[in-house]
């Protein structure tokens, strides 16, 4: 069992965190020449802002998180320096991390990134990365959490606790509302305040007020027509005003665009660069357009992180190699609680009494996804694939055959600045489709001849990027051709997809007898893959998002909202044009009006994001949000609350008896949904709004109880301006996910 020793999820977070040092501050800032103000407010290196030597203010020393502490690389540059002691430990990506619905592993996970920052010398974690999944082909969903704020909210408050109490500064990003890679550097999302403060704004929210967070990324895009990294609204009014942060802001890489009302609208560094933030403001707060008062309040902000994070002098830092055994057991952990079993007629786990040959088929299943595509990636100390896990735990108890099956898309940087001619194209998509052939006949050839067939496919980290979306979420590189195939000769298939992201399942999920979601599961994402697969351990991830039937079914999709136009903005100019994934986006945006602009991206799906949409407007899924089966089977009963009616500051407490019903040892995840019977605004059908993971062995019950605050109710009233009360009938659905509600129960809110 992991120890959780240290999480205090109830201890409140004071803004005093920050605000203790003010004083002390003043007298610094005092001391300081103008030039030694405005040096601390852009980049010294490709991950350091100055502090003040003279007055022994250490620089700030950021890392790439969120799932790893990224390698040490050139002060100026991208390039590793190739050292041995920053191999670091791969922690699941964040829809991995997302399916464990769990804040408690939330908190563990922060605390194994802060070790592992502090030990490098690291002040602030650039993550966790907590963007809304709004569009299934998102090239970093992987990387965010869910398509629910709520559940997105409860895990960024772990993960920022966790690192935030560990000694290390959180940096919550990207804030806010980069929800899409294409053109990410240009767009404008147009999106109605409701939504933006019911559905992309509260795990922001929570992870300030709540896990006091220290450091927020401003994101690349505009919202409603400002940058993010100036924008007023999102960084005076809503961040420091309404929540009361009172940390830093630094830009995203490369996304400021301007001096004042960067400055003004509150901004403290600009990253990596000092275009804006560097001479032009010296000149500025000279030429009197800016006054030194605000410049100070800037550095007075930033000096609230520095002196709450004690600096870690350099020679004490990268002393052994950062991935430690602690870390690497909560990499297990997490890895082992987030995989999703989606589908089982009973071949799982899998039977080994009687020395079965198992092959094992799919390039997947030797895929490391610590690195790969574009954007931090961890450059790991050991990363254990599912086949080396397999063959760990089960190579004496079976026999096991490999076949690669299909030909992986592979991102590198050198083809993608390599213009190639329409003939060497068409020549590397022959030599392509016959090794393809050659490898879909062996993996055949290994089916057949087998007991049981693991197909171990998905997506990858070429497939999944930043710096562009997908164009499909169809699997890649003919897998279910070649899946039909390996069906045709042996009709025990239990398929694994390794992916951070959805995928359409219409092929894949009737050829399958099991079907399993596992993710960029981290260093230890092979051996807890092994551990599910053989029964060690029973499955308990739950889905972080919506398996649609289908991608044109999803909310922006459908409304014509996404794709918009020609992609060629990426903040890393165009790096990805030359990998084909591109050309679709520009197919489809003809075939609407609204989003033929490449720079504007409309949300008028509003607050339908995810199963809102789908359980509003009724449209059968793959697999519903909150999904995920175990080895065991649960019976829920006897839904009651502790009252019948609530006044706005009341809380809500719904009991329920959860019994283990089956043969296996597991944990259920208990979510409550409110549903507004008679509302004075619209609503979605329902809302996540409390859940719990809760174990239990064959024939235990337990009494279950979760809160639901009536303030957790409000709505954003756009013409007030405010938060206001819907003060009407709810029922209360509780079950095991958004499609299969077990009880309900009316209750009234007066
Ligand atoms: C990404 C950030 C990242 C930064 C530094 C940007 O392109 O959007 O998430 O922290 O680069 O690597």
């Amino acid at each position: 069992m992991l120890m959780l020793a240290g999480c205090s999820a109830n201890r409140p977070v004071h803004r005093s965190a920050l605000l203790q040092f003010d004083r002390k501050i003043d007298g610094i800032i005092g001391q300081m020449t103008l030039e030694e103000k405005v040096n601390m407010l852009h980049a010294k290196h490709m991950f350091v802002s100055a502090g003040v030597e003279r007055l022994g203010i250490a620089d700030m020393i950021y890392a790439d998180g969120p799932f790893g502490i990224r390698e040490e690389m050139q002060p100026d540059g991208w390039a590793g320096l190739g050292w041995e002691t920053d191999k670091a430990t791969f922690f699941p990506t964040g829809s991995a991390l997302a399916a464990t619905w769990s804040p408690e592993l939330a908190y563990a996970y922060g605390t194994g990134m802060a070790r592992e920052a502090r030990f490098r010398g690291k002040d602030m974690i650039l993550g966790p990365a907590i963007n809304i999944q709004r569009i299934p082909t998102g090239g970093r969903t992987y990387e965010y959490l869910s398509e629910d704020p709520f559940l997105s909210a409860r895990l960024a408050v772990g993960y920022t606790k966790g690192v935030q109490e560990n000694g290390a500064a959180a940096c919550l990003k990207h804030y806010a509302l980069n929800n899409q890679e294409n053109n990410r550097g240009t767009v404008n999302v147009i999106v109605g305040e409701r939504a933006m403060r019911e559905i992309y704004l509260p795990p922001f929210r929570a992870a300030v007020e709540e896990a006091g967070a220290f450091g927020v990324m401003a994101a690349y895009n505009k919202v409603n027509g400002w940058w993010c990294a100036e924008n007023d609204l999102l960084l005076n009014k809503i961040l420091r005003d309404d929540w009361g942060f009172a940390g830093m802001v630094i830009s995203d890489w490369n996304g400021t665009h301007s001096t004042v009302d960067a400055l003004k609208n509150g901004l403290n560094v600009e990253m990596p660069t000092r275009k804006f933030l560097g001479d032009a403001l010296l000149d500025s707060v000279k030429a009197g357009v800016v006054p030194e008062e605000l410049v100070n309040q800037r550095v007075r902000e930033i000096l609230r992180v520095r002196m709450a994070i004690a600096p870690i002098p350099a020679e004490e830092a990268n002393k052994e190699i950062t991935s430690r055994p602690p870390q690497q057991k909560i990499a297990y952990e997490v890895a082992s609680k987030a995989i999703v079993l989606l589908k089982n007629e009973g071949e799982l786990p899998l039977d080994l009494t009687s020395r079965p040959v198992i092959a094992v088929i799919g390039a997947n299943a030797e895929q490391t996804m610590a690195q790969g595509g574009l954007g931090a990636g961890v450059k790991t100390l050991y990363e254990i694939t599912p086949l080396q896990g397999l063959k760990a735990k089960i190579g004496d108890k079976a026999e096991i055959r490999y076949a690669r099956g299909y030909v992986p898309e592979v991102f590198s940087y050198a083809d993608m600045f390599r213009r190639r001619s329409p003939e060497e194209k068409e020549q590397q998509a022959r030599e392509k489709a016959e090794r393809a052939e050659i490898l879909a006949q062996e993996a055949v050839e290994v089916a057949a001849k087998a007991d049981i067939v693991l197909f171990m496919g998905g997506n990858n980290r070429s497939v999944e990027t930043e710096g562009t979306d997908r164009t499909t979420i169809q699997l890649p590189s003919g897998q279910e051709g070649l899946l039909r195939k390996i069906a045709a000769v042996n009709p025990r298939i239990v398929t694994i997809l390794t992916s951070g992201a959805p995928n359409d399942l219409r092929v894949v999920q009737p050829l399958s007898k099991a079907l399993i979601l596992s993710w960029f599961n981290g260093s230890e994402g092979g051996n807890a893959l092994a551990d599910v697969l053989t029964g060690q351990i029973s499955p308990s991830g739950r889905l972080p998002f919506t398996l649609p039937v289908k991608l044109e079914d999803s909310p922006a999709y459908a409304l014509g909202n996404y794709p918009q136009g020609k992609k060629g903005a990426d903040v890393f100019a165009n790096l990805v044009s030359e990998t084909g994934k591109t050309d679709k986006t520009e197919d489809q945006a003809g075939k609407n009006k609204l989003n033929e602009d490449p720079h504007t991206a409309y949300y008028s799906e509003e607050s339908l994001v995810g199963y809102r949409w789908f359980d509003t407007k009724n449209l059968p899924v793959m697999y519903p949000f909150g999904h995920g089966l175990t080895y065991t089977s649960f019976e829920y009963s006897g839904l009651s609350t502790d009252r019948d009616k609530y006044g706005k500051n009341d809380m809500i407490s719904l009991t329920l008896e959860l019994k283990n019903t089956g043969s296996a040892t597991a944990d259920e995840v208990v979510q409550a949904y409110v549903h507004r019977i008679n509302p004075s605004v619209e609503w979605p059908a329902k809302e996540l709004k409390a859940f719990s993971r809760v174990t239990l062995s064959p024939g235990e019950s337990r009494r279950v109880t979760l809160e639901i605050p009536v303030r957790s109710l409000q709505y954003w009233d756009e013409k007030l301006q405010a938060w206001k009360d819907d003060l009407c009938h709810i029922e209360l659905q509780v079950g095991a996910s958004a499609g299969d509600i077990r009880l309900r129960k009316e209750v009234t809110l007066k």
